[in-house]
């Protein structure tokens, strides 16, 4: 204990904010800070390798393209293959393509695993010379509510460290320290669970030719390109099903099934998961100097492919109101960072929610009943046949739409890029 106290005595480093979390808000947090010139450290718990292995969201919505291409980081952070903007929806089998095209200028989405997004933004960070310490044990935040935090940590070789900083970014998922290191009652939890199982499929099988979501009596189902020999499925089971009950001729039958199309290439199985559809706001997304940002502060569920999106969103936000009071005392950007987020975190739950609900009660697997079908098949021509209707779809999907957002008007409008001071 004596030896652990003097230890951290010595090492007491200090900096402007300590990042928690290395996933795609940490680095781009710590990337777009680094860019503005203002000092930070990055603390993650786990590996290198382990984390840029971890696959999950495949899709970089066309708003934050535009985002890491007016902090100048598109070409060395994004990875994968720009996407056409058009999604296919099967209903029964019969085909429906919808573009998301919503006809401006500029880079649009990019199929880009977001493993692929965090190995790049690592390695910008750290080939700029980023502070980055992996393995990063027994994380703890301390007087959050004062002028200078503190956090500590336990280094990979075992020392006890600590940091001071004016400002800590908790983008350590929904798992991590930063949320719990926030008093009780000072934060409100919004939770909804959907009710609705998806076993989720990674397989070496050919990719569809756009991304693919499917309804059927039988229930949902989703094909998604993972790169060019690789695909991600979902299908709609109950909650609590096991994966084990899900056998490879099982998958490619309900796949072959629901898909409406016999003929589906089938591939080796490499992974096999199945996970509950859940939605969780907490309000507000800050604590006295800590913000949380990306999946610390929301989780959406998966349909329509917000979760990383939000996750950008955030750290865009935070890295320019940091970069305003850093550079000119202006703490605007800080006082405002919650109902900013918050703002479009409601937005992008409602067009998942809009669309989980479409597309399972559409297929009538779920408890939802013949009305609730009706009205979603109702929800889908529209869909397919107004113009109105498609270009609503194409705002959400992009992320374009304004929602009154002045960090959005000002991507879009490009009316002062996020270097000019
Ligand atoms: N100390 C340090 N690091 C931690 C700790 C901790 N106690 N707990 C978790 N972490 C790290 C995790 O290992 C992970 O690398 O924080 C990171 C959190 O990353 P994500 O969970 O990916 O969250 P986020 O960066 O907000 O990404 C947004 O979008 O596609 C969705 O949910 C998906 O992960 C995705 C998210």
């Amino acid at each position: 204990m004596a030896e652990d106290a003097r230890q951290l005595r010595d090492s007491v480093e200090s900096t402007t904010v300590v990042v928690i979390g290395a996933g795609p808000a940490g680095m781009t947090v710590a990337n777009l800070l680094r860019g503005s010139g203002v000092d930070c450290v990055v603390l993650e718990s786990r590996s290198r390798a382990y984390v840029s292995q971890r696959q999950r969201a495949g899709i970089v919505e066309t708003r934050a393209v535009r985002m890491f291409d007016d902090w100048g980081l598109a070409d060395r952070v994004l990875g994968g293959v720009p996407y056409d903007g058009i999604l296919e929806f099967r209903v029964d089998g019969d085909r429906h393509l919808v573009s998301d095209s919503d006809g401006s200028n500029g880079p649009a989405a990019r199929l880009c695993p977001q493993q692929i997004l965090v190995q790049k933004l690592t390695a910008a960070y750290l080939e700029d010379g980023g502070d980055l310490r992996f393995e990063a044990a027994d994380v703890s935040l301390h007087d959050l509510a004062g002028d200078r935090p503190t956090v500590r940590y336990r280094s990979v070789d075992g020392a006890l460290r600590a940091i001071t900083c004016d400002f800590v970014a908790g983008c350590d998922g929904d798992h991590g320290v930063s949320r719990t290191a926030v008093p009780d009652g000072a934060l409100t939890a919004y939770a909804l669970d959907h009710g609705i199982g998806w076993l989720t499929i990674l397989a070496d099988a050919p990719p569809p030719a756009h991304p693919l979501l499917a309804v059927s009596p039988q229930g949902f189902a989703a094909h998604f390109p993972r790169g060019p020999h690789a695909s991600r499925y979902y299908l709609q089971c109950p909650p609590d099903d096991h994966p084990d009950a899900w056998t490879d001729t099982r998958v490619w039958d309900a796949l072959r099934t629901r898909l409406g199309d016999q003929a589906l290439t089938s591939g080796p199985i490499t992974e096999r998961e199945i996970f509950r559809l859940r939605s969780l706001v907490h309000d507000p997304m800050q604590y006295g100097r800590l913000f949380l940002v990306g999946d610390a502060a929301h989780i959406v569920s998966p349909m329509g492919g917000k979760g990383m999106n939000l996750a950008l969103y955030d750290a865009d936000v935070f890295a320019r109101a940091v970069r305003d009071f850093v550079r000119g005392g202006d703490d605007t950007g800080l006082r405002t960072y919650s109902s900013r987020c918050l703002r479009r975190v409601w937005n992008d739950q409602e067009f998942s929610h809009w669309l989980t609900r479409t597309l399972h009660d559409a297929g009538d697997a779920t408890d939802a009943g013949p009305f609730h079908r009706h009205l979603a098949r109702a929800r889908l021509d529209r869909l397919f046949t107004s113009p109105g209707a498609a270009r609503a779809f194409a705002d959400l999907m992009t992320g374009l739409d304004p929602t009154g957002d002045p960090v959005t008007q000002d991507v879009l409008g490009n009316l002062s890029g996020p270097g000019g001071g």
